[in-house]
C-alpha cells in the first residue's frame, strides 16, 4: 500500500490549475445511460473514482473512447445488462446514480446496496421514495434493489433531507418520465447544476436549477452531447487550506468564486488576504490566524468534503475554534490522527472543538477516508519533521496526483510504494 512522506516547513508557493470536478464527472458520466448518441466530455479527471464508474458502464456496455484524465466519449446504444453488481458498487458509493437513467430508459434496473462507509451509515432511502413518486416498483432481494416500471410518469418529489445524490438519480430518472416533476427540497449543490446542464444539452427540460425546487418537464428522448465539466470547488478548498497553513502565497487557477463562498469568507475571518482576477484565487499569508466557527451544511454553506482540511488549518489559529459536522455523522476520523500529531481537539457530540495555537510535530499517520486523508496531508505540511501518512489510496480516489502537485508548489512529499 502507498504512503507519503512530508517534510513539513515549507511554504506553499506558485500557481496551480484546479482539476475537474470529480463528483460533477461522476452523475454526468451516468447520464450517458440515458441516450443511444454519443456524450463527450472535453476533460475528465484521472482519479479511481472515475475509473471506478466507468468499469460500471463498461460491464453495462457502454462503449468508451479517450483517456482518463483526458477527453472521453461514451455511447450506449447497446446496452447489454441492467444490472449493476455488488463488486463494482462496493468500491464507490455513487454508482447508484445509474439506477435513475437505467430505470427512466429501459425501465428496469438492478443496483446491489452500496454499503456503508468510513463516514458513518449513508442510507440511499430518499432516492428510492423519490423513485417512487414517479411511479417506480422497488423492491429489494439479496442486498439489490429491484425497481421496475411500466414507464415513468412526472409526480412530486419531497426530499426528507436535501442529499446531492437523490437529487441527480431523479432528475435523470424524470427528464425521461411522462410529464412535470416537481423536486422540493433539491441540492443546490454546483455539481447538481453542472448536471443538470448537461442533461439540458442533451434534451432535457429543466427548470429552477441552482434553487430548491427544480420542474422538469419530461420528453421522449434525449440527443447526444459536449460538455466540459465544472471546476473542482474541493479540489481548490483543499489547496487554498495547505496553501494557509503553510502561510504561503499560491494562485488558483480556473476556479468559480462563487462556488467557494463559504471556504473564502473563513478564510478571511481568519485573517488570509485573498484577492480574485477572473477564474483565478490568490490566497496569501496572515500574520497571525484567528480563529473561527465553522458549521457544515448543504450548498451554499461550508461543505462537509472540506471539514477536515479546515480543522486541520485550524490547530494553527490562535484561541479556540468550534467546527460542528452537521451533514455526516463519524466524520472526525482525522481527529484522532491529528491528536496524535500534537493537535488539541475535542469531540463533543458532532462539535469538534479545537484549541490552538499547537506547535504540531510529524508522525505516523493513518488516513480513513478521502478528506480525512486530505486532512492529513494538510497538517503534515505544517508539523515539525516527518509525516507518513498511510492508507493513501483513500486519496487516489478524489486527488489526481496530489503529491505531485503539492511538490510543483514547494512541499516535501514523496510517495513510497
Ligand atoms: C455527495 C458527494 C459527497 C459529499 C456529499 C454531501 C458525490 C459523488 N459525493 O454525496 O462528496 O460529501 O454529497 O455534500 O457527489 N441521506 C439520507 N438518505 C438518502 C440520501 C442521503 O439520509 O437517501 C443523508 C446522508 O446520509 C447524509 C446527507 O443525507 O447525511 C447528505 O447526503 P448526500 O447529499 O446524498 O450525499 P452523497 O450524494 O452521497
Amino acid at each position: 500500500m502507498d504512503k507519503f512522506v512530508i517534510e513539513g516547513g515549507v511554504p506553499l508557493c506558485g500557481e496551480l490549475e484546479i482539476k475537474p470536478a470529480k463528483n460533477a464527472i461522476l452523475p454526468c458520466l451516468a447520464a450517458s445511460l440515458l441516450t443511444s448518441e454519443e456524450i463527450i466530455f472535453n476533460n475528465s479527471a484521472s482519479l479511481n473514482d472515475i475509473c471506478s464508474m466507468l468499469s460500471l458502464l463498461d460491464h453495462l456496455g457502454v462503449k468508451i473512447g479517450g483517456n482518463v484524465g483526458g477527453a472521453l466519449t461514451l455511447k450506449a446504444d447497446n446496452i447489454k445488462s441492467l444490472v449493476a453488481p455488488y463488486d463494482l458498487v462496493r468500491k464507490m458509493r455513487a454508482s447508484i446514480l445509474v439506477l435513475g437513467p437505467l430505470l427512466a430508459r429501459f425501465k428496469k434496473a438492478k443496483v446491489s446496496f452500496p454499503g456503508g462507509c468510513a463516514i458513518g451509515p449513508r442510507p440511499i432511502d430518499q432516492h428510492l421514495k423519490g423513485l417512487e413518486s414517479l411511479g417506480a416498483k422497488i423492491d429489494v432481494e439479496e442486498g439489490y434493489i429491484i425497481a421496475t416500471t411500466d414507464g415513468l410518469r412526472g409526480g412530486e418529489v419531497v426530499f426528507d433531507k436535501v442529499t446531492v445524490g437523490g437529487t441527480e438519480n431523479l432528475l435523470m430518472a424524470s427528464i425521461l418520465a411522462n410529464g412535470k416533476t416537481t423536486i422540493f427540497n433539491a441540492a443546490r449543490e454546483p455539481e447538481v447544476v453542472d448536471l443538470g446542464n448537461l442533461l439540458i444539452k442533451m434534451g432535457a427540460k429543466i427548470e429552477g436549477l441552482g434553487t430548491d425546487k427544480i420542474v422538469i418537464e419530461g420528453v421522449k428522448e434525449v440527443k447526444g452531447a459536449i460538455h466540459s465539466p465544472i471546476p473542482d470547488r474541493i479540489e481548490a478548498g483543499t489547496i487554498m487550506a495547505a496553501t494557509a497553513i503553510t502561510k504561503g502565497k499560491v494562485k488558483l487557477k480556473n476556479c468559480f468564486k462563487e462556488n467557494l463562498e463559504s471556504p473564502i469568507i473563513k478564510l478571511e475571518e481568519m485573517g488570509f488576504s485573498l484577492n480574485f482576477d477572473g477564474n483565478s484565487i490568490t490566497v496569501g499569508s496572515g500574520k497571525e490566524i484567528r480563529s473561527t466557527d465553522i458549521t457544515t451544511a448543504p450548498f451554499p454553506g461550508f461543505p462537509t468534503d472540506l471539514q477536515a482540511q479546515f480543522v486541520a488549518l485550524l490547530t494553527q489559529a490562535e484561541g479556540t475554534s468550534t467546527v460542528k459536522e452537521e451533514i455526516f455523522e463519524s466524520r472526525f476520523m482525522h481527529i484522532n490522527e491529528l491528536q496524535r500529531m500534537g493537535a488539541d481537539i475535542k469531540i463533543e457530540g458532532n462539535i469538534a472543538v479545537v484549541r490552538g495555537k499547537n506547535e504540531l510535530k510529524g508522525a505516523e499517520v493513518m488516513a480513513s477516508d478521502l478528506r480525512a486523508s486530505a486532512s492529513l496531508v494538510i497538517a503534515g505540511l505544517v508539523a515539525q519533521g516527518k509525516t507518513v501518512v498511510n492508507r493513501i489510496y483513500h486519496l487516489d480516489r478524489g486527488y489526481e496526483r496530489f503529491e505531485e502537485r503539492l511538490e510543483t508548489l514547494g512541499a516535501r512529499i514523496r510517495r513510497v510504494k
